[in-house]
């Protein structure tokens, strides 16, 4: 892995840490990885794009959050389970002075979790959460609630994704990685809680697919470039996301 920006260097295991490590305080940051068309799946997942690089980010940015939220529908599509605490991303968090795991958090207004799934029951060291809202079915909530899983309610007709930081903020979750996908990413920048977006960018044209961000948003997102990293031809590129303003 090398940087090509801000200062060009070669990075090992450690420096590439230490290139997306946040500062103290609260953070969402948000995880992609998409084709140079904008693609982020290739037959209805985003394994056919990814890289050993692209892993290797993915992993730190595992091993430095305190949660993951995704959403849902990306958690059925991509077989989401618990973080293991015997995996290279438990060995990394602990080397770094972290618990070995840190939680699921599954974003979902109907509260659609199964109940009986993976994400849900064994002996996980950090069991899942379901954030949903006032609206989800009374009996789906109970359900997961009786499995184990952590429901944290936010909102009536729709997730109030704010309210849902706030709520994991105060249960010491403040560093956040929000790993998808588009229509929580949509509603996330809608919502103005977004505060980095770390996309891989594949050497690869795909054509259709699911889209980064599929409708058009409220309002346009603008990015600032912070960092720039390639490995094998893929870019990993660090982008704050500015405040809305003046145009
Ligand atoms: N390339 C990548 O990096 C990447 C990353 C992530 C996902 N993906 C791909 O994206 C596809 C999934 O796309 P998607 O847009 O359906 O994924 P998604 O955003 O993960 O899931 C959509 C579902 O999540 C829940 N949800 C999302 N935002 C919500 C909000 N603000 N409030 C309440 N609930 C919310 C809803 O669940 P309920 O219906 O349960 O209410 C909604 O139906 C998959 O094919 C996956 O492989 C790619």
């Amino acid at each position: 892995m090398r940087r090509l920006l801000p200062d060009p260097a070669g990075l090992d295991d450690a420096g590439l840490v230490e290139a997306y490590r946040l500062p103290p305080g609260r953070a969402l940051r948000v995880n992609f990885i998409a084709s140079l068309d904008g693609a982020t799946t290739v037959a209805g997942r985003s394994r056919g794009l990814q890289s050993p690089g692209d892993l290797a980010v993915f992993q730190v940015l595992r091993a430095l959050a305190d949660a993951v939220l995704v959403g849902a529908g990306t958690a059925a599509a991509e077989g989401y389970g618990p973080m293991s605490d015997d995996s290279t991303v438990s060995r990394m968090r602990v080397a770094l002075g972290r618990p070995a795991t840190a939680p699921i958090v599954v974003v979902s207004r109907r509260a659609s979790v199964d109940p009986s799934g993976r994400l849900v029951g064994g002996d996980a060291d950090s069991p899942t959460i379901c954030v949903t809202c006032e609206a989800a079915d009374a009996d789906r909530r109970s359900a997961l609630v009786a499995a184990g899983v952590d429901v944290l309610v936010c909102g009536e007709d729709d997730v109030d994704l704010p309210l849902a930081l706030e709520r994991l903020a105060e249960r010491g979750f403040e560093h956040v990685t929000c790993e998808g996908g588009p229509a929580l990413l949509h509603s996330a920048l809608d919502a103005g809680v977004v505060d980095e977006l770390d996309l891989s960018i594949a050497p690869a044209l795909v054509g259709g697919g699911v889209r980064l961000v599929g409708e058009p948003l409220a309002d346009i997102a603008r990015l600032e470039l912070r960092q720039l990293l390639e490995e094998d031809g893929m870019l990993f590129a660090r982008y704050s996301v500015r405040e809305p303003g003046p145009r």
